[in-house]
């Protein structure tokens, strides 16, 4: 064999093309023209996609007419192959709007590296890639005409879980979910009634050449995940949305969303053994108009697709309340609907969104909940009295209890929040007469609900930020008396967990500033007057 012989010249011709090329590279990526568009994407993470208009050397975003959002501004510069982008997203009131910066290299007139830091997060690293306009701004299908999706006959009262995204946004794999089981059964919380782990926005990474929806490197295989859930006793949950894209988390972006797959992916759900479906409106609302003809037949799409894979699988809405959800969202097939923009571990946020409820309590009955939110508790940014305030609450509101936090590293008092067997046992008692609000003073409030087996719960609630002295009639729990008027009283308290005294027409209690004195009250045994 003859090894070749070394030409000096023909080395420097080679070194000096491969130089030529290079430049030829550069001078082209500084002059690429980015009119078009681009997807913004992280490894792991979610996708942002721009249509975007280049002048010289300057980049502003084209508005995509009819398109819903909540608003925004785009602006940059394409410089010597560097390109520099700001786009504000306006988060709602009273938080300002949030800016968000990529700074990136050019590679080709398709790709530039980029570096993403959006305010007050850590920076990410992704690229930006030339994409279809369909595939960055798909056009609209149409919905199915309206009708009534038969009752899965699911959730009879309201679900019991944990959900991770209060506590862990995207930032999340296989192996916290995981945990996160064994601790639901390792605390307490699955012998207490939590039994759905809902693995929520965070876990696709596309579709394969099949159209088929896929884990990404943080999730790759949802299929041995539910199984190792179902392993533990316990449901799983999963997240998508009836948009191309679900709404995005730490992580850059969007996730993919079911649109135009819906039946595919209830299937696939289905067959992987998911018990619970999320479903998001997010950027749905950039394909459909914000109606309740609109909102009723996206979801009512999904609705009937998870009932044709005849797997038993919850169905949660999640579309913030709009177009009075609560009137309906059983018709879609709903067992479960949120009626509110997303909680936030503070007190503000828990008492605006908690005791806005009450009025449309009514609208709760077996099978189909009105859903304030998942629980904030044990995450950090309440007060014990507020997260007491906050769970009293829920359960007044028979509002599904979805844990938010690390069930891994729970205090004390935080499972004896979580795990209140009587305040859960308020939550999913079978009465069906609503909370009513028996009087409000001030700060102060007054609710009732009516129990199974002639009883009664009442939450003594200060909103107020002072101590306060808060009471109520006792004639105004209408017991059935039965043939023999009235009988003694008998109090429990389901916080202190201890029996308390009843005398006299009214019963008072001081409640601290934020919190709750929950009672139960039923009739006692023997004869007796108030
Ligand atoms: C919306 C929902 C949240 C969560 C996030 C994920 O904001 O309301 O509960 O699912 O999307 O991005």
């Amino acid at each position: 064999m003859r090894t070749p012989a070394f030409h000096p010249r023909r080395w420097v011709v080679a070194a000096a093309s491969v130089l030529l090329l290079l430049l030829g590279a550069l001078v082209l990526s500084a002059q690429i023209d980015m009119t078009g568009y681009w997807a913004f994407r992280v490894k792991d993470g979610g996708v942002n996609y721009f249509q975007l208009q280049q002048t010289g050397g300057t980049i502003a975003s084209v508005p995509q007419a009819g398109r819903g959002g909540r608003g925004g501004t785009l602006s940059g510069t394409l410089r010597d192959g560097k390109l520099h982008l700001v786009t504000t997203f306006n988060a709602p009131a009273p938080a300002p709007p949030r800016e968000t910066v990529y700074d990136g290299v050019v590679e080709n007139a398709n790709r530039i590296a980029v570096t993403m830091q959006a305010t007050g997060r850590d920076s990410l690293k992704g690229t930006f890639e030339r994409v279809t306009r369909e595939e960055a701004f798909p056009a609209r299908l149409p919905l199915p005409e309206l009708r009534d999706v038969p009752d899965n006959g699911l959730a009879r009262t309201p679900p019991m879980g944990w959900n991770s995204w209060n506590k862990f946004q995207d930032v999340f794999d296989d192996a916290t979910v995981r945990r996160m089981a064994d601790a639901m059964v390792s605390s307490g919380m699955s012998k207490a009634g939590y039994t759905y782990i809902v693995v929520d926005e965070g876990w696709t990474s596309g579709r394969d050449a099949g159209g088929n929806i896929v884990g990404n490197g943080k999730f790759p295989d949802m299929k041995a995940l539910a199984a190792y859930v179902h392993s533990k006793g316990l449901k799983i949950g999963i997240y998508s949305s009836p948009g191309p894209q679900s709404c995005s988390g730490k992580m850059g972006g969007g996730y993919q969303g079911s649109y135009g797959h819906e039946e595919q992916d209830a299937r696939t759900f289905a067959d992987w053994g998911y018990d619970y479906l999320k479903y998001d409106w997010c950027s749905a609302g950039g394909i459909y108009a914000s109606t309740r003809e609109e909102e009723q037949g996206a979801y009512q799409k999904m609705g009937d697709a998870l009932l044709k894979t005849g797997r038993p699988m919850v169905y949660s809405l999640c579309q913030y309340g709009a177009a009075d959800v609560w009137k309906w969202g059983a018709k879609t097939g709903g067992n479960l609907w949120r009626t509110t923009f997303d909680i936030g571990d503070r007190w503000e946020s828990m008492e605006r969104i908690g005791f806005a409820q009450i009025d449309i309590a009514g609208y709760a009955q077996p099978g189909h909940w009105n859903d304030p939110d998942m629980l904030e508790v044990g995450n950090g940014g309440m007060t014990a009295d507020e997260y007491r305030t906050h769970m009293s609450l829920w359960c007044m509101l028979s509002a599904p209890l979805m844990a938010g936090n690390d069930l891994r590293a729970m205090t004390d008092e935080t499972k004896s929040i979580l795990m209140n067997p009587d305040a859960i046992a308020i939550d999913q008692d079978r009465a069906p007469k609503p909370v009513q609000r028996l009087s409000q003073q001030g700060k102060s409030e007054v609710l009732l609900r009516p129990l199974s087996g002639n009883a009664f719960a009442v939450g003594l609630f200060n909103r107020g930020d002072q101590p306060a002295e808060v009471g109520f009639r006792l004639d105004a729990l209408k017991f059935d008396t039965g043939l023999y008027g009235f009988r003694r009283l008998q109090m429990q308290d389901l916080w202190k967990h201890e029996p308390v005294e009843v005398s006299g027409d009214t019963y008072t209690a001081t409640v601290p500033k934020h919190g709750v004195v929950l009672l139960r009250v039923s009739i006692a045994s023997g004869r007796g007057g108030f």
